[in-house]
């Protein structure tokens, strides 16, 4: 069988990411091509990453190039387009997260991945980071019996002044942890309530917030988000069943501690996601390459991306209403 030929679309932070893996990591796929109008992203990208062709957009490189896949890693806002102009020409997606910033956009693309018939992954990528996974194996294999409530801890270091879009902390930040409570908890959530406010000194939207779901079938969980997490990244989890508790912990610079008269001293976690989720961009990609090769759903696919985002935007609403909000409030 031959390499899955990928192009990848925006030269940033997860564009190198992604590109790095699948030049070292992953087996079975070769990056072929990468698309950028940001002249040094591009050309840097492609000379680290040894890719041979370079283009300004998408709509170049995918009229030019034979690809079997995209890896689409340019802001949220350009998904939608990116994505209906990809599946169209039968070339499948791994989409990075959120699929979209707007909802009609987002059911657009969802429906022309479903009328070409390819396949399209969404970059959750805690679903494939070992501790997380292992924690939400215990929930669903019943090793803690019925899970009851789950604490997602997901602070970002602090992000300073960088002028974000509105509702950006739900749309980028939180919508990984609806997405994974979603998937641990197995459930439909039934409402939303999101409360927080904003702490740091130059944003006028929130930088804090913590979101409850309720589930369907009664199960409940928080997730703490922040910007401002002067100790580095955090991000824990914790699962309460019937029938036991399974907690993940912080990854840490190093696992040396130091123990004197004030008790015992830690580093600090890792510094922030390429660091403390470097091993489930390998995996989420090789899963994406496997998907294409070998036949198989991708996991998670656009339903949970579009899933998410209804989360997300119910979150926001609940926020700025100060009330509990039903997704299917959420409509177009
Ligand atoms: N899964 C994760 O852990 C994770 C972490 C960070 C970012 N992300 C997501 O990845 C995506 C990219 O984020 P980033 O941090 O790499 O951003 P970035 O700003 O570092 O890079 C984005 C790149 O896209 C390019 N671009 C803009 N419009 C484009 C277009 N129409 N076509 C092609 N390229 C275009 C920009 O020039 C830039 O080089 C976002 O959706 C973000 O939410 C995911």
């Amino acid at each position: 069988v031959n390499d899955v030929r990928i192009g990848v679309i925006g030269a940033g932070v997860m564009g190198n990411i992604h590109a790095a893996n699948i030049a070292a990591r992953v087996d079975g796929a070769r990056a072929v091509a990468v698309a950028d109008p940001h002249a040094q992203h591009v050309e840097e990208c492609a000379k680290r990453h040894r890719i041979d062709t370079v283009y300004p957009g998408a709509t170049e490189m995918l009229a030019a190039e034979d690809l079997d896949a995209v890896v689409l890693c340019s802001p949220g806002d350009t998904h939608g387009e990116l994505i209906e102009a990809t599946a169209i020409r039968g070339v499948h997606i791994f989409c990075e997260k959120p699929l979209e910033r707007d909802l009609a956009r987002a059911k657009a693309a969802l429906e022309a991945v479903e009328k070409a018939g390819v396949k399209m992954m969404v970059g959750f990528n805690r679903r494939y980071d070992p501790s997380v996974r292992a924690a939400v194996d215990a929930a669903h294999s019943g090793r803690i019996g019925a899970p009851l409530t789950m604490h997602v801890i997901a602070r970002d270091p602090v992000w300073g002044s960088k002028k974000k879009p509105p509702g950006d902390l739900f749309l980028d930040t939180t919508i990984h942890d609806l997405d994974l409570a979603s998937w641990a908890m197995a459930d439909e959530v039934e409402w939303v309530s999101a409360i927080g406010g904003v702490a740091g000194s130059r944003i006028d939207d929130p930088d804090w917030a913590l979101t409850t779901l309720r589930f369907v079938g009664g199960a409940v969980a928080t997730i703490d988000n922040n910007r401002l997490s002067a100790h580095g990244y955090d991000q824990r989890l914790e699962i309460a069943g019937t029938g036991g508790v399974v907690t993940t912990d912080n990854e840490r610079l190093h696992l040396a501690s130091i123990r004197d008269a004030e008790g015992r001293h830690y580093a600090r976690p890792q510094p922030f996601f390429s660091e403390r989720y470097a091993a489930s961009y390998v995996d989420e990609m090789r899963a994406f390459v496997r998907c294409i090769r070998d036949g198989g759903a991708p996991e998670p696919d656009g339903r949970d991306g579009l899933r998410a985002l209804v989360l997300a935007f119910a979150a926001i609403r609940s926020y700025e209403e100060g009330r509990p909000v039903r997704p299917a409030e959420i409509t177009l």
